[in-house]
């Protein structure tokens, strides 16, 4: 399974690619937002910042809502680095489109947004490089996130997709854990959940064990 790491805070990346796990990035409006960044200019900067840092995919949203908006501004976000950036969309009739189009030239997309079994099967059907469903954002109305990748996983194994599975909303290390038993492709996670696959407290006893042995040896 691929990490991917869900921010765009360039700090946290460095920290990620530092552990030598990391396989790209996802981002979203929000979470450009939250860095401060304001402006075309400036946005694409940042974008071009985390592209540096990392070596695999890059997925950066359009904030344009409709069909010749998201075609303008995915060319753009492209062009920014065409070895790197992915394409996001989210999964609404004028998305669809955009991710066929995208798709049929070449471009790497992410179709964001994804909530059912059916939206899974149209942005697979569109070409999208990854499909991103939200656990998070269903366990929060009381439905079943790892159910919905667990399905899609099968869905697309059924019928032969490429399309990459990129579990997304995900809030800590055991919504990863339960990732892996389904088979998701992708989990892109915050820092901290990444962080929280190293820990164990056996692993920290042991370790304290293994020490004091050592220093009774100097
Ligand atoms: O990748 C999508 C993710 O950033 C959404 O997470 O926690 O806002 O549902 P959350």
């Amino acid at each position: 399974m691929k990490f991917f790491i869900d921010t765009a805070n360039l700090e946290q990346i460095h920290k990620a690619q530092a552990l030598g796990i990391l396989d790209g990035v996802t981002t979203n409006p929000s979470l450009i937002a939250k860095e401060g960044v304001k402006g075309k200019n400036e946005i694409f900067k940042h974008y071009k910042a985390i592209c540096d840092i990392v070596s695999g995919p890059v997925s950066a949203e359009v904030f344009a809502t409709d069909y010749d908006g998201m075609i303008r501004e995915g060319e753009e976000l492209y062009q920014i680095d065409p070895a790197k950036i992915t394409i996001k969309l989210p999964c609404t009739e004028d998305g669809i489109r955009a991710v066929k189009y995208f798709s049929d030239k070449g471009y790497r997309t992410n179709c964001t947004l994804i909530f059912t079994v059916g939206q899974a099967l149209l942005a697979a059907k569109a070409g999208a490089t990854y499909c991103s469903p939200f656990i998070g954002r269903l366990d929060d109305i009381g439905e079943d996130g790892i159910q919905l990748i667990a399905q899609i996983v099968e869905t697309y194994s059924y019928y032969g997709f490429g399309t990459q599975v990129l579990a997304a909303s995900i809030r800590h290390t055991n919504h990863i854990l339960r990732c892996i038993e389904v088979g998701a492709d992708v989990a892109t996670c915050p820092l901290k959940a990444i962080l929280g696959l190293v820990e164990h407290p056996l692993t920290t006893k042991g370790l304290e064990i293994f020490c004091k042995a050592a220093d009774s040896m100097k």
